[in-house]
């Protein structure tokens, strides 16, 4: 009892674990993902000082496309690997999918460490930075997890989304985060985690910075992402003209500066050149300040005056700092009090024919911008409504084959209890013998409260069935011919069968699928011929190991009572006792849980109920078979859909048959 107690509170303890570790992992992954699509110019950077790490500028740089396009598919993915795995969609695969993506990235964390070749890996964009040290430790943290949660707790996941709505969670992630990406790129982040978020003082952050060389703009400084890491801000403007150093000046500005921001020309949108004038006019009659900051060199700035007209005062600036500034190129800053009053993508600059919608931005600290929150809350309730959706139609399915059940129940009696055993190809006539008499014995001293039945070879039958007592127990073979009778040399007819004394026959075992090549059609025939013997058939059915980690089963079980049994009337099906046997469970040790147990009985139950109805679902016992042992016997048993169990190594001692029927005593 005591023992009972301890196992029940471990297998709680594990399914805590399990639940933290899914948790943690799917949380990591989303917010990960969502800070990469929420602002995917800002990973493109990075992605970009990744590919100069790697010696891959070239390349990476071709097009700004090969850049946005890569975090978009990154932050896309891992999102969707985060929803995957929070609810519990394609386990298996799924959790495979986690350990591979854990591998690579604490294997480039490990590279991060060592060579330093970034400051921060991006992992969160600009939202959470951490050091190569903090973020090696985090992965190390989640690989464990997910290799804790694939090979040993993978089964005690509870939440699990059927296939069917997971699709539906998965295709809504897809198009939030594309959507959400796209629309960042062409407006501004959804998401401004970055240092210039609207509201910022930039004099106030700047105050606080050491003035040093150090953190005086340079050429190409080492992480291309806008974060420099020594200090906040790197926010300095001088004049292309004359050198003339312009920041403090601007930063003390009390009215409004308008800064164009033009990180380089190469791949600036000239496009909107029109409506930058018509501001740079309205500025200019207004007397506001409008200048354009670029780290584009001469030769950049001239062709960008020749290609727009420009005659706004130029000043330069640092790339890096550009693009933190306004992830838009151009795009445009405006500037009061040394504050960052608004921002505007080159996709979507003001109206200057509407100069009130200009200035009357608040200043505050949004992170997100206005819609981004109406938006991360719609896709929560789209999510949350699936997966309730979900679950209320599997409770609804259960609830209906419940009452279904209960109605019908009294008009029955109930279902056998059964264990059998099934010797294979063990033992010789006098150890079979033996065996029989010791297991006789046993069990006339002490009655057994459920049927027993053991299934031998067949040159044990004869003298078995006169050995025992068949009120006590019930014999069987372990297979016949599929033929009735003739020149088929070495094969036994089930009317031979029959002749021995049998009254039971294994059918369908997974061993006789797999080496004797026994086909649905095949097993038709033999269960049509052994019913048409008066034999009851014991027939096996099960998955392969491949086809439960590709959460195949309920398919596989199905086709295999679709292709041996379907063709028979109710009438006929009452002479049928199942037997799930899930081949990587027989012989190897390794039992199914009785949860898994009980999920695939029920399915099996519910399967036959379509086909037969409810009367011959309720009345056929299901036994389990697959490494059934006296140590785990009555925790499967006791699974209400679990009738018992086909046993095999085990059958083969009379004390451990003996443990394994007594777990139907109380
Ligand atoms: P096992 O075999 O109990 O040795 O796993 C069960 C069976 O094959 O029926």
């Amino acid at each position: 009892m005591r023992r009972l107690y301890q196992r029940h509170h471990l297998l709680k303890c594990l399914s805590a674990l399990a639940g933290l570790s899914r948790w943690l992992i799917g949380l990591t992954f989303v917010a990960g993902g969502m800070t990469k699509a929420a602002d995917p110019a800002g990973m493109a950077l990075k992605l970009g000082s990744y590919a100069d790490a790697l010696g891959l500028h070239a390349l990476f740089h071709a097009s700004p496309l090969i850049g946005n396009g890569a975090a978009t598919a990154l932050g896309t993915a891992e999102w969707m690997l985060g929803i995957s795995l929070l609810c519990g969609f394609k386990r298996a695969s799924t959790l495979r999918l986690t350990l591979g993506v854990m591998m690579a990235m604490t294997g480039l964390t490990v590279w991060l460490y060592v060579a330093s070749p970034i400051s921060d890996c991006g992992c969160f964009g600009e939202a959470i930075r951490l050091t190569n040290g903090q973020t090696l430790a985090k992965n190390i943290v989640l690989l464990a997890c997910s290799l804790f949660l694939l090979t040993r707790l993978r089964h005690r996941l509870q939440l699990s989304i059927t296939a069917e709505y997971g699709h539906f969670a998965l295709l809504s992630t897809l198009c939030f985060a594309v959507v959400t990406a796209l629309y960042s790129l062409h407006f501004l982040p959804v998401a401004d985690f970055g240092p210039y978020v609207k509201g910022t003082d930039i004099q106030a952050a700047f105050d606080s910075t050491p003035d040093t060389d150090d953190n005086r703009p340079s050429t190409g400084d080492a992480d291309a992402s806008g974060i420099t890491g020594a200090h906040p801000l790197n926010f300095y403007v001088y004049r292309a003209d004359t050198g003339e150093d312009l920041t403090f000046e601007l930063l003390a500005d009390t009215s409004y500066t308008f800064l164009l921001t033009l990180p380089e020309t190469q791949t600036a949108d000239d496009g909107t050149c029109d409506r930058i004038a018509d501001l740079y006019d309205l500025c200019t009659d207004r007397r506001i300040h409008f200048y354009m900051a670029t780290a584009a060199d001469s030769a950049g700035i001239a062709e960008w005056k020749d290609l727009t007209g420009a005659n706004y005062p130029i000043l330069c600036a640092e790339e890096t700092e550009l693009r933190a500034m306004v992830r838009s190129n151009p795009g445009l800053l405006l500037l009061k009090d040394g504050v960052v009053v608004n921002k505007w993508s080159c996709n979507n600059l003001p109206d200057a024919d509407r100069p009130a919608t200009i200035f009357i931005a608040a200043p505050d600290h949004r992170p997100l911008l206005g819609g981004g929150w109406k938006a991360l809350g719609w896709y929560l309730v789209i999510i949350t409504l699936i997966v309730i959706a979900d679950r209320l139609r599997i409770a609804i399915l259960f609830y209906q084959h419940h009452i279904y059940f209960k109605r019908l129940k009294p008009l029955h009696t109930m279902r056998k209890k059964i264990v059998a055993g099934n010797w294979k190809m063990n033992l010789n006539l006098q150890e079979g013998v033996a065996l029989a008499k010791e297991l006789n014995a046993a069990l006339t001293a002490d009655k057994p409260a459920c049927d027993v039945v053991i299934c031998t070879p067949f040159i044990h039958l004869a003298s078995v069935a006169a050995e025992i007592d068949p009120a006590l127990i019930g014999l069987g073979a372990e297979n016949c011919a599929d033929k009735v009778k003739g020149a088929y040399t070495g094969e036994v007819s089930a009317e031979q069968v029959k002749s021995t004394g049998a009254t039971y026959v294994i059918l369908g075992h997974s061993e006789r699928r797999a080496y004797y090549h026994e086909t649905p059609e095949i097993l038709k025939e033999k269960v049509n011929l052994a019913l048409a013997n008066g034999l009851k058939v014991i027939f096996c059915i099960g998955e392969v190991l491949e086809e439960r980690e590709a959460e195949k089963q309920n398919d596989v079980v199905k086709a295999q009572l679709e292709g041996s049994l379907f063709d028979l009337s109710a009438e006929e099906f009452k002479s049928i006792i199942l037997a799930y046997e899930p081949v990587w469970a027989i012989g190897t040790g390794k039992t199914a849980t009785a949860e898994q147990a009980e999920e695939m009985h029920a399915f099996i139950r519910a399967t036959i109920a379509d086909k037969f109805g409810a009367d011959a679902a309720e009345n056929v016992s299901i036994l389990y078979g697959g490494s059934c042992k006296p140590s785990n016997a009555k925790e499967i048993f006791a699974k209400p859909n679990v009738d018992g169990g086909l046993i095999g190594g085990a059958a083969l001692k009379a004390a451990d048959f003996k443990g394994i029927i007594d777990a139907w005593k109380d």
